[in-house]
């Protein structure tokens, strides 16, 4: 498998498993992985930093401009920068994921983190890439495009075991940042024409990365 060169675009909702899913199915691939969604939230982190007020595009697109990102992809340490400060943590903290669909709602946000991605996924022979719009607009030319889903209760556990957060607020948390993703006016959360479906409700992170290599592999040797 190490020798292919393919492009896998992981969608899906908040909580769905992808990021375990995705960094897993490129260890198995010997593939780069990259986390779209880690940058919105470092652009977010940076805006907040900077005092712009989140209903004000034109800030927000400043900062978009100003701010030096830099995302590494190796799927064992995936971290990332801003302006040479290491945020990994920041990032995941409730100030940031209560703002983040805010700045990704903005277009030029969009325009230029979109064309970042290319970018890193041109310079890579094999790939992960997971996140809202990968399948629909980042790399719509993907080998394969997955749409993980999950129950939203389902979602909300898995969050608030990882955040030791309070069950109900952050499946209320959930689908407020689901709704604002998927009602956004640029490039919002959808399901790929040709994405496979799956629902990881039911099912072990084992099987669904398996399940993926082997749509991935029956797909290359066709
Ligand atoms: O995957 P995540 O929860 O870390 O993503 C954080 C936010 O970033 C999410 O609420 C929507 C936004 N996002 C996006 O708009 N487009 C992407 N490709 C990835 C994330």
């Amino acid at each position: 498998m190490a020798e292919l060169r393919c492009v896998v675009a992981v969608d899906g909702p908040s909580g769905s498993g992808k990021s375990t899913v995705s960094r897993r199915l490129a260890r198995r691939l010997d593939a780069r992985y990259l986390d779209t969604g880690a940058m919105y939230r470092a652009l977010t982190w940076a805006v907040l930093q900077a005092g712009v007020d989140l209903t004000d595009p034109d800030g927000i697109a400043k900062v978009a401009v100003d701010c030096e990102l830099i995302i590494t992809t190796d799927p064992e340490r995936p971290s990332i920068s801003v302006n040479g400060e290491n945020v990994d943590g920041p990032i995941r903290g409730g100030e940031v994921t209560a703002a983040v669909s805010a700045v990704s709602a903005v277009p030029f946000v969009r325009q230029v983190l979109t064309a970042r991605q290319r970018a890193i996924i041109e310079e890579s022979a094999r790939i992960v890439v997971e996140g809202r719009d990968i399948g629909t607009v980042v790399a719509p030319d993907a080998d394969l495009k997955v749409f993980l889903t999950a129950s939203s209760a389902e979602r909300a556990r898995r969050r608030s075991a990882e955040t030791a957060g309070d069950h109900a607020a952050t499946e209320a948390d959930l689908a407020r940042r689901d709704h604002l993703d998927s009602t956004r006016k640029v490039n919002p959360l959808q399901q790929a024409a040709d994405a496979v479906v799956l629902d990881s409700t039911e099912l072990g992170i084992d099987e669904v990365v398996s399940e993926l290599h082997r749509l991935l592999t029956t797909r290359k040797a066709a």
